[in-house]
């Protein structure tokens, strides 16, 4: 599958001016060659890495969202027919490549054996598909080298990027995503599989070359996801997130409760209290950058980035 660049259909809104500034968590991010965007499935990761993209490209970076998900979503976020498989040119500097996770692999197995004949027969091999179906690892780590190989200019068919936002997998355990790169280097002793894991821990080692993006919501179970997620990259990894997004809060102050009230009133009541709570929990157990980006009133598509990034921007300063 050749990685041809597709030709945006549409131009997206014009850019908002993007000087960065000096102390914000972007223009940390934005010395990177990789950020992993992670958390739980529906918080709205992909939305997020859309976001970051974005904000990215318009500061100078180029910048490649690569969303690994089979229900492929980030398109219509950022304007664009559907990837396929491809890359597509979202923009002025942002592009985006949706890969299933075995293709992923496949991909890299092309990028590594030079020889066509040879990588199609090793593709096609059912000893190659049952070593693959039989180790998730191998996928994980597989996603991590075509990241690498694609923001260091090593993936064929593919434009020169500064950065790459994975739009982490939905399955699986951040952690274990990136645990995977060593954990595979370690077990292959030679040849170019385990030289490119390697380097691809060596990238998820150093916190001047990678950074981690968590993503939760303000409720229970994925902000005791985003903490124990914290614990353990620090246990495992030693590395901390960079930043921390909690997404879709709900607008507008503690509102009291009236006599008299709706249903919905109380609903709502008991809503904002909950989050109040959960981001009260975050606050004090997270001491990392931390944006909080609001629920809006938008489906997924380009207002929703425009919005999401003019709201990352304004906490950014
Ligand atoms: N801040 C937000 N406000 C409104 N809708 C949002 C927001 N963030 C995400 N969404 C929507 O919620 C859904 C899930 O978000 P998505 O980014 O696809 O989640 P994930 O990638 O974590 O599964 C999508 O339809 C997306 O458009
Ligand atoms: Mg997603």
């Amino acid at each position: 599958m050749p990685a041809v660049v597709k030709q945006r259909i549409s131009r997206r809104p014009r850019p908002l001016a993007t000087g960065l500034g000096e102390k914000g968590v972007l223009t940390q991010l934005a010395g990177r060659r990789l950020l992993v965007v992670t958390g739980k499935g529906g918080v709205g990761k992909s939305a997020v890495a859309a976001t970051l993209g974005t904000l990215l490209a318009r500061a100078g970076r180029r910048a490649l969202v690569l969303e690994v998900d089979p229900r492929e979503n980030v398109h219509q976020m950022l304007d664009v027919p559907p990837s396929g498989g491809d890359i597509v040119e979202a923009a002025e500097r942002l592009f985006l490549q949706n890969l299933q996770p075995r293709q992923v692999v496949d991909q890299l197995v092309r990028d590594r054996v030079r020889i066509e004949l040879i990588a199609r027969r090793i593709l096609a091999s059912p000893l190659y598909h049952n070593f693959v179906e039989g180790a998730p690892v191998l996928e994980e780590a597989a996603i991590l080298g075509h990241c690498l190989l694609l923001a260091e200019g090593r993936s064929r068919g593919a434009p020169p990027l500064d950065v790459v936002v994975l739009d982490a997998p939905a399955t699986g355990h951040g952690v274990s995503l990136l645990s995977a790169p060593s954990l595979v280097s370690a077990a292959i002793a030679a040849g170019p599989l385990a030289e490119l894991t390697g380097e691809v821990a060596e990238l998820i080692g150093d916190t001047e070359r990678s950074a981690v993006v968590v993503v939760t919501q303000a409720e229970e179970m994925p902000v005791t996801e985003a903490l124990e997620l914290r614990t353990e990259l620090a246990a495992r990894l030693d590395r901390s997130p960079e930043l921390l997004v909690v997404n879709q809060l709900l607008p507008g102050g503690p509102p009291r409760p009236r006599a008299g009230e709706s249903a919905a009133a109380k609903l709502w009541r008991r809503r904002r209290r909950l989050q109040d709570h959960e981001v009260g929990r975050l606050a004090a157990a997270w001491p990392g950058r931390r944006w909080e980006l609001p629920l809006l009133p938008f489906d997924r598509g380009p207002e929703l980035i425009e919005a999401l990034a003019a709201a990352a921007a304004g906490q950014d300063a």
